[in-house]
């Protein structure tokens, strides 16, 4: 790809007439000539929360050209507001304006304000542009790129959505500044995901640099992030609707989604039960014979480091997991599906685990 002035890394996801960059680099909200080329037309709505607005809309709103007609959204903070309903919200917005298909929205937010945005634009008039800028480590190596948009259901966490690709992808490392540590924690959930899934000499990596990593040193941070969107680009150009192998960035997520839907959206954050998730994966593919005591007792290790919970919630019984695990949409009819690692850097997706075995790991698996 060209290089862009002032970026420092950009990455494709190539998916034919969908491809799209993703820009990373420091100053880049605010640059003027960051968004415009990815723009359909002249009506543009930026949508954020209320944490993000006032650090960022302003700088944001201010770098599009004047001629453009352009509105912004402020919704309420949080995984529990992740609902159909603030959908609703964006797509009466849009609506109140006057946009048409050659609308294009902006996802200024972490996650939740990108899932949430992504299935706006899916779903409005048929399907309109977006951009995704993510301010959340996890939104920057994760959840920006590679289309899955959605809500939460009371009943099950991402279970309405649909897949769309945004048509660019701006990381701005200086909005990491001002996120909250515990936040900072969650996202390096997702990048030791790419490690334990795909790549050894990366985990290894993360290992070495954790302490810089959670101090945000720039170049550091700089590297995990592209590190990570590279192997997610790679997967999501493999298999864009999750076929196969895009299941493998999955890991921990069963049991994970189940902690956090069980929990309560917001109380566990989506990295925190990615965490714990993984730690329960890793032992069970120890169980399984997969991986050796030293591996396990390694990933668990990798997680603490990044000050990640390893534990089950207290209260949370082996069938509160089960019932929730029962509803995840890699399941395919009633045969539960649960990506394992059969080596550190080299994952699985398996539907023989036999049911007393992952009944006993659920039973003894330490609570806190
Ligand atoms: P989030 O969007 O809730 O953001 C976390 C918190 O940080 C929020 O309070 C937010 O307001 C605040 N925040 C965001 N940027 C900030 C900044 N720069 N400075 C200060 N505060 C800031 O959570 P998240 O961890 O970014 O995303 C989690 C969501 O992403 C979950 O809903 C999860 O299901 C989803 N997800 C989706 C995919 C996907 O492929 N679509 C992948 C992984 C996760
Ligand atoms: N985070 C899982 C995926 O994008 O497929």
């Amino acid at each position: 790809m060209t290089a862009v002035d002032g970026v420092q890394r950009t990455l494709e996801v190539a998916l034919g007439e969908r491809s799209y960059p993703i820009l990373i680099g420091t100053g880049l909200v605010g640059r003027p000539d960051m968004l415009t080329p990815y723009l359909a037309g002249q009506q543009v709505m930026v949508v954020t929360n209320e944490t993000i607005a006032p650090l960022y809309l302003e700088r944001l709103c201010d770098s599009l050209p004047d001629d453009l007609e352009v509105r912004t959204l402020v919704l309420p903070d949080g995984e529990q507001y992740k609902t159909i309903e603030q959908v609703e919200r964006i797509w009466s917005a849009l609506l109140e304006a006057g946009f048409n298909r050659r609308c294009t929205l902006i996802a200024l937010g972490g996650g939740v304000i990108g899932d949430m945005v992504g299935y706006a634009a899916a779903a409005y008039q048929r399907g309109v542009a977006f951009i995704q800028v993510p301010t959340t480590l996890l939104s920057q190596v994760d959840s920006s790129v590679g289309g899955k948009t959605g809500v939460n259901h009371p009943l099950g966490k991402n279970m309405i959505g649909a897949f769309w690709q945004p048509k660019a992808v701006l990381v701005d490392i200086d909005t990491l500044t001002t996120l909250p540590a515990r936040e900072l924690s969650a996202g390096l959930a997702e990048v030791i995901k790419y490690g334990f899934i795909r790549d050894e000499t990366f985990l290894a990596w993360l290992e070495a640099n954790m302490t810089a990593l959670r101090r945000v040193e720039p170049e550091v941070i700089a590297e995990a992030i592209a590190r990570s969107c590279l192997i997610k680009a790679d997967i999501v150009t493999e298999d864009e609707t999750e076929q196969g192998v895009r299941a493998l960035l999955n890991l921990g997520h069963t049991f994970g989604h189940a902690i956090e839907a069980h929990q309560g959206y917001g109380n566990w954050l989506h990295g925190e039960a990615v965490g714990a998730g993984m730690a329960m994966a890793a032992t069970l593919s120890h169980e399984l014979g997969w991986i050796s005591a030293a591996d396990r007792e390694r990933s668990l290790a990798v997680i603490k480091s990044a000050d990640l919970p390893v534990h089950a919630p207290a209260g949370m019984s082996s069938d509160d997991f089960l019932a929730r695990m029962r509803l995840d949409k890699k399941n395919i009819d009633t045969r539960l599906r649960l990506v394992l690692l059969e080596a550190l850097g080299s994952a699985c997706v398996s539907d023989a685990v036999p049911p007393d075995q992952l009944k006993t790991l659920l039973d003894q698996y330490p609570r806190r």
